[in-house]
């Protein structure tokens, strides 16, 4: 048998019967019946059943084969054969044949796997082999043997695919797969950067990119016009289920370009993708500014797969009887709500009252909930009898109301914690009721959205990144009313409550990429040195760009339903950021951090216990007890220099050096040499001056030396 006679066990069909093959692969599941040894044969193309029959082949490789045991890496060759009427397994594609083995190597044994990797059951209406769920973490640990199984290989098959489709659209489209550096200098995207320290630089870093978006700007400063890049990306952030500390993005920009370029780009792109996926997407996809996205659906990624939109009611009520309501008014609050249709069966009183009034609005920071059910062409609820007839005329108007419709109000002064609560209320009704459809998809792209944020710390800070070009370029950086006023000509793709991708058209000024970042609070100084080089580079005709940046982590988990983006990552971190199969991060060697300069960055106060000793004159310092003032420093670092000279020399030499100085007269005994010098500042009694601590003629000296 031989490598090159090889085939796929998922090639082989009815067709091949008779056929003489070779196949390579592992033990996927065994089942011994009566001396008929029936082995599931897994390569990465399929399960096909290999038969041990003892009136086909020898006794000595059906002894061998009675030794094989799951994950063994196995070569046999044999005949392909149909199954026996009856015996067909549905479970697999190549369920109608089998291949009848004569010759069988074992490539390698394998020791007794963890969990159980067969997913296919070895015959029909049985259950499957596999042992249901695993636990995430061990599954990351042995990750190698989590990839072996069919549904993991086939997802990573279906991201390369989804990659392939990229990149086949993009260059036919005349866009240039471009790679930008990993260890570069910091780009802001809003999370904090993972730094790379350099041996070479000591106490000098790199940062590792949050988005390739400086480099691809300036590759558009550089005539390239159209870029791409499936880039690696960095960011230390809070993780969520749809974040990895490292990530994929699509990064795309183009040159003399505008928003309707992007989306249709985009859109046909995504189109393909979904495609891949055998999903369909709906095109053109729907646009909606960030404005009416928070007002209607409380976020800036609404899910769209269901209505539930909200209705602003707060004009309905000026001088209510509604105590609540007119208190919350006269505080220049907001009520809104939302019409959950033809629920009222699913959402009784008690549901309404006890649960969501009292737990859970409260839980997503409402003070409460309004709730009425319309029955018989009117609206119940327990505090009904305060509102006017007037009022709930309005309401049923507003809201359309119908029969068996559930309305859920929230008042509260901040218009913000009306829009979030409502929010939360909306996706978990949805959830609870079943409201959403299964297999929809619901694409929208979010526009318009505030060019900056009011930051916690005071000022603004960029809601996307500062080189997002605002919708006017006459505003005043200094203030702050104006600028949280601005608009920015960034988009976000959402689909199904999920934010695929953003981009935006950029800055190509480099008087009003000043001003914004004089906008976010930096000074000249600060931007001379974190962004001296790109502002630079626009005083060179920087043509007019933008670009946007497709979460590919996200995508593949959507078009392949997922549940996390772990299941289409072949070596993701886990929850807490950890790779449990490397045991990353680690510790490192403290060797590793000296030669990196690391041990003494920020004093003693960074590393306790570690910096005071590897410093040299620290070190020496407080082995001998020595106090040591700023001002000494100097004079001591030239006398250990010397030191180091001398020793130095002593090694070129490579010959007998005598002594310069010693505390007391000394003799080399080891060699012959002459006496030493005693150092003046014995001579003197001035040598240990600085010791800490004396006792009567005695210097007292670290514990290490006695
Ligand atoms: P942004 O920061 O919006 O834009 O990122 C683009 C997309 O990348 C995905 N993403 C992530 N995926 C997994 N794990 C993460 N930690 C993570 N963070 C972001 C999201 C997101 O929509 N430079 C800009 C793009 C541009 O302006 O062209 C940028 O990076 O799907």
């Amino acid at each position: 048998m031989r490598f090159s006679q090889r085939i796929f066990c998922g090639q082989l069909t009815p067709e091949d019967i008779d056929r003489p093959v070779v196949l390579a692969g592992w033990v996927d599941a065994f089942r011994d019946h009566g001396g008929l040894l029936f082995i599931h044969l897994r390569d990465r193309s399929g399960i096909l059943q290999i038969v041990f029959n003892p009136k086909v082949v020898s006794a000595e490789v059906c002894r061998q084969a009675a030794t094989l045991g799951a994950e063994y890496c196995i070569m046999v060759g044999g005949q392909v054969a149909r199954r026996l009427a009856g015996t067909e397994n549905p479970n697999l594609e190549t369920g109608a044949i089998e291949v009848l083995v004569t010759e069988l190597e074992v490539l390698a044994p394998a020791a007794a796997p963890p969990f159980a990797i067969s997913e296919k059951a070895m015959v029909a209406g049985a259950p499957s082999a596999g042992a249901g769920p695993v636990d995430e973490d061990l599954r990351l640990q042995y990750r190698y043997l989590d990839l072996r199984r069919p549904a993991m290989q086939e997802r990573l098959a279906m991201r390369h695919r989804i990659f392939q489709c990229v990149r086949q659209f993009l260059d036919s489209r005349g866009f240039l797969e471009i790679e930008t550096p990993m260890l570069t200098a910091s780009t802001p995207e809003g999370a904090r950067d993972y730094l790379v320290p350099s041996r070479v630089h000591p106490g000098s870093f790199y940062a590792l990119p949050q988005s390739p978006q400086l480099f691809k700007q300036l590759l558009m400063v550089g005539g390239l016009e159209r870029y791409f890049q499936l880039a690696r990306c960095f960011r230390d952030e809070d993780l969520r289920p749809n974040r990895q500390p490292e990530f994929t993005q699509l990064d795309i920009e183009a040159s003399f370009i505008d928003e309707e370029f992007l989306y249709e780009l985009v859109e046909e792109l995504a189109v393909r993708m979904f495609a891949v996926g055998g999903q369909t997407l709906p095109r053109p996809f729907p646009r909606m500014t960030h404005a009416e996205a928070m007002e209607t659906t409380g976020s800036d990624r609404p899910d769209l797969r269901f209505d539930l939109r909200f209705v602003d009611v707060t004009d309905v009520f000026p001088g209510t009887g509604y105590s609540i309501f007119r208190q919350i008014l006269q505080r220049g609050g907001v009520i809104k709500g939302f019409n959950v249709k033809g629920q009222s069966a699913h959402l009784s009183k008690n549901v309404l009252q006890n649960e969501y009034a009292k737990e859970i609005a409260p839980s997503f920071g409402a003070k409460g909930m309004t709730w009425m059910r319309a029955e018989n062409g009117r609206l119940e609820s327990n505090i009904v009898q305060f509102f006017s007839p007037r009022e709930l005329e309005e309401l049923h108007r507003r809201f359309a109301v119908a029969d068996g419709d559930v309305l859920v109000l929230i008042a509260d002064p901040s218009r913000a914690t009306v829009l979030s609560a409502l929010g939360q209320l909306r996706l978990h009704m949805a959830a609870r009721l079943g409201l959403i459809p299964p297999g929809r998809l619901c694409p929208v792209w979010i526009t318009e959205f505030p060019l900056f944020e009011a930051a916690e710390e005071g000022g603004v800070t960029s809601s996307h990144h500062p080189f997002t070009a605002p919708d006017r370029t006459d505003f005043d950086p200094g203030n702050i009313e104006e600028l949280l006023s601005l608009k920015s000509r960034a988009y976000d793709l959402v689909v199904n409550g999920e934010e695929l991708g953003g981009g935006s058209i950029r800055i190509n000024r480099p008087d009003v990429q000043r001003r914004i970042f004089a906008a976010l609070g930096l000074t000249e100084k600060d931007i001379q040195e974190r962004f001296g080089f790109f502002l630079r580079a626009f005083e060179y005709g920087a043509p007019p760009h933008g670009g946007l940046a497709l979460g590919m982590d996200r995508t593949a988990a959507m078009i392949l339903q997922t549940a996390s983006i772990r299941e289409v990552i072949a070596f993701p971190k886990n929850r807490s950021a950890a790779c449990p199969l490397t045991g990353a991060p680690s510790t490192v060697k403290r060797e590793q951090l000296a030669e990196l300069g690391l041990l003494n960055l920020g004093g003693a106060e960074t590393l306790p216990g570690v910096a005071r000793q590897e410093d040299r004159l620290d070190r020496l310092s407080w082995v001998s007890r020595i106090g040591m003032t700023a001002e000494e420093r100097p004079g001591l670092a030239a006398v250990l220099n010397e030191a180091d000279q001398l020793a130095e020399q002593a090694a070129r030499h490579a010959g007998p050096e005598d002594p310069v100085y010693s505390a007391v007269p000394v003799t080399n005994r080891t060699r012959p040499g002459t006496e030493a010098r005693r150092s003046p500042f014995a001579e003197s009694g001035q040598l240990l001056n600085n010791a800490p601590a004396v006792k009567g003629s005695y210097y007292k000296v670290a514990s290490i030396l006695e």
